[in-house]
């Protein structure tokens, strides 16, 4: 099979730049493990959220771990279903590069990370005491189901424009595998 090191999304084979059925519009941002892209399914006709997954750096028998666990993770992660969890669509490799992706839904609103710094790294009172609920009845759900997300932080963590959180699910794992070992591309 034809491969190609490359961390970004390049099967622009037509006008717009596609992966798979997505079409690939702007960044949203980016994290240690790769860029999240807004993307439109043509098939369904829905917006989603694509998280390019960079396995770049890593030695093969690593690489090839890594891309069996994403995977296993991500079916895992897929079986939430909760208005506060960002739910799992599909997970799969660019076929041109061999890219790993992973589709999910899209959460309008701003990270935690982008609020706390607008508002100079404080909520109200009230308003992080019903975040901090919200998120803890999603976790306390998602445990339930014996997934542990492992990845608690602000960047993970999208509030909507009604004040509502969700958790971004691109990194949980499941308790009875995965858990003793962190997915990362670092070296532990
Ligand atoms: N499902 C989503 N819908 C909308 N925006 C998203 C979604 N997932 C991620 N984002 C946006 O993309 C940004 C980067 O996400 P990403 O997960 O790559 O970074 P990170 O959480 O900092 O790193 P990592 O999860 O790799 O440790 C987030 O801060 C958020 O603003
Ligand atoms: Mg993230």
């Amino acid at each position: 099979m034809r491969r190609r090191e490359c961390d970004s999304v390049t099967m622009a084979t037509r006008e717009v730049t596609l992966v798979g059925r997505y079409e690939i519009g702007s960044e949203l941002g980016r994290g240690d493990t790769g860029v999240v892209y807004r993307a439109r399914d043509q098939r369904i006709d829905r917006t989603v959220a694509i998280k390019t997954v960079s396995v770049l750096g890593l030695e093969p028998d690593a690489e090839q771990e890594y891309r069996q666990r994403l995977v296993v993770e991500a079916r895992a992660a897929g079986r939430l279903s909760h208005p506060r969890i960002v739910t799992i669509f599909y997970v799969a490799e660019e076929p041109y590069n061999l890219t790993p992706y992973i589709v999910m839904e899209y959460a309008s609103g701003r990270s935690l990370e982008e609020v706390l710094c607008t508002e100079n790294g404080t909520l109200p009172l009230d308003t992080a005491l019903q975040v901090t609920q919200e998120l803890a009845e999603a976790l306390d759900y998602a445990h339930a189901q014996g997934i542990v997300h492992r990845d608690i932080k602000p960047s993970n963590i999208i509030v909507a424009d009604d004040g509502h959180p969700k958790i971004d699910n691109d990194r949980p794992c499941h308790e009875a595998f995965f858990c003793t070992v962190p997915l990362s591309f670092s070296t532990q």
